[in-house]
């Protein structure tokens, strides 16, 4: 069966959400800056500021509805 949540870390960087939470940022600029997550290819910024929003580290795949923005 297959994960509901599979979106747990930024690909490109491979820096998981739970250290993105870790490293204290308070937006996805800051999380970029502090490890590098969201500055490659952007497709997992709208789950990195539902992380940063949410405490939430695993995620369901959405698609792209602006609702993170
Ligand atoms: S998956 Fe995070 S920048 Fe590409």
């Amino acid at each position: 069966m297959m994960d509901p949540t599979p979106v747990r870390r930024c690909v490109c960087m491979n820096v998981r959400f739970d250290e993105v939470l870790e490293s204290g940022a308070e937006s996805v600029e800051e999380a970029g800056e502090l490890t590098g997550a969201g500055t490659k290819c952007g497709s997992c910024r709208p789950y990195l500021a539902a992380c940063l929003r949410t405490g939430e580290t695993a995620f369901a795949i959405i698609w792209d509805t602006g609702e993170f923005d």
